[in-house]
């Protein structure tokens, strides 16, 4: 592992994304006619048979174009960035408020009492997030995830959840928290359709986390809630852990012990380079690889397969069989090449990058009357220029990108 050493490779399919042009949409010749629907497909009363039945069945049997499959709304566009990449995964940054101050986040010396978070109204409604969500699915996307800022501080985001559980085409539909709400809200977002959880927590001594969360808050709270998470089954649950060189890293094994043998999935992330006030400096990270060798020297491990292509951490297991864990090295092994990721900010942006300067606002063309159609046009034109692959090529750049978005904007 070397953070200087970039290889860029160009995105190769794999089986499991294996999709003829046809599949996707893309390049369906619009020359080619949709023919008179068989007979075997009426009833056997005669009767025309229902419209989704008849859109699989035209499907099945004949080439469409892309307005007529449109039309039917049977299957999702499947775009493509310039390397190859997907749309599968939106992240929505619900709210750009949080009741931590994490340093490498928000620090408190900045985000004070008298710092302006956006207006109400221009923050997305929870209608126009859904509506988003529905263009964005018709676009291949299969995995919401709500963050921010904190997404359990804004109120009713329950609701939202609910919106957004009745829509199809949504595979997996979760949460990244701090945790420090979720105790009582745990039970009303399970019942709300949210299917799993992600908690953050930096450490399980008092002190450290207290200087973690820039609020001196202790951790029984966050432990509390994720027995609660456990007991309603907002299952898998994992849990975050940012680990700062000098700051967390000497408790990493008490808070492994602590989860060993539970259904709980630590992931320790590398410390990042997002936005511009957090004062990363790179002898900060603790590299993935070091890491996996220290806790493999007291707990053993072993490498185990992801679970999809794309997915962002490394799994290792426990060679006595007490459970999984998890490292994401974006900084030190950078995964661009694999990233489906899209993230719309809370004020309606779309950003392509979690490292990116600014993105396509869609709110304003949003409120003045465009049409699904034109926002899908939209969010397309973004997509298909995209070209970002900033973690893979962060070391070769001879100065830092002069501003970037701050990922309590954009969501973590
Ligand atoms: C921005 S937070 C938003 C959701 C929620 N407030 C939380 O903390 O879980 C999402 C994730 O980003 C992580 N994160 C924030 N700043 C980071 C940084 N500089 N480096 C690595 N991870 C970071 C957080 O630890 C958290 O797991
Ligand atoms: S990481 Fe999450 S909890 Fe910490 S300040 Fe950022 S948004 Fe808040």
């Amino acid at each position: 592992m070397n953070g200087n050493d970039i290889s860029w490779r160009p995105y190769q399919k794999c089986h499991s994304d294996e999709q003829s042009d046809e599949e996707s949409g893309v390049g369906a010749s619009a020359s080619l006619r949709i023919a008179p629907l068989p007979q075997t497909l009426r009833s056997a009363q005669g009767d025309m048979l229902s419209l989704d039945f008849l859109g699989k069945a035209y499907l099945e049997h004949n080439a469409v174009s892309d307005s007529e499959r449109d039309k039917l709304n049977m299957q999702p566009k499947m775009i493509k960035d310039v390397f190859g990449r997907m749309l599968k995964d939106l992240r929505i940054s619900v709210t750009d408020r949080c009741n931590f101050r994490c340093p490498y986040c928000m620090p408190a010396e900045i985000y004070g009492e008298r710092y302006q978070f956006l207006p109400r109204q221009e923050i997305l409604t929870f209608e126009e997030i859904a509506r988003l969500v529905r263009i964005f699915v018709r676009l291949g996307t299969e995995k919401i995830r709500l963050t921010g800022g904190e997404p359990l501080v804004r109120s009713g985001v329950e609701q939202l959840i609910g919106m957004l559980s009745t829509i199809e085409g949504i595979e997996d539909l979760t949460l990244t928290t701090n945790g420090y709400l979720l105790q009582q809200k745990a039970q009303a977002l399970k019942d709300a359709g949210l299917q799993r959880i992600t908690v953050s927590l930096d450490s399980l001594d008092d002190e450290v986390f207290g200087q973690m969360n820039g609020r001196g808050y202790g951790v029984k709270k966050v432990l509390d809630a994720i027995e609660e998470a456990r007991r309603v089954w907002l299952h898998p649950i994992k849990l975050n852990t940012v680990v700062q060189k000098g700051v967390n890293d000497q408790t990493v094994l008490d808070l492994l012990r602590h989860f060993k043998g539970t259904d709980v999935i630590v992931r320790f992330i590398e410390f990042m380079d997002v936005g511009n006030i957090n004062g990363w400096k790179l002898d900060q990270v603790v590299p993935s690889a070091e890491l996996v060798r220290y806790i493999n020297a007291e707990m053993p491990l072993e490498p185990v397969d992801k679970n999809y292509r794309g997915e962002v951490a490394d799994r290792y297991r426990y060679l006595d069989g007490s459970g999984e864990i998890g490292f994401i090295s974006s900084v030190t092994e950078a995964f661009c090449s694999d990233c489906t990721r899209a993230r719309l900010s809370t004020d309606g942006k779309l950003f392509t990058c979690l490292f990116a300067g600014d993105g396509r606002d869609l709110r304003g063309p949003m409120r003045a009357g465009a049409s699904d159609e034109e926002l899908e046009a939209l969010i397309t034109d973004v997509w298909t220029q995209r070209m970002d692959r900033y973690s893979e090529i962060r070391a070769s750049l001879t100065e830092p990108p002069k501003r970037k978005v701050e990922m309590y904007q954009i969501g973590g």
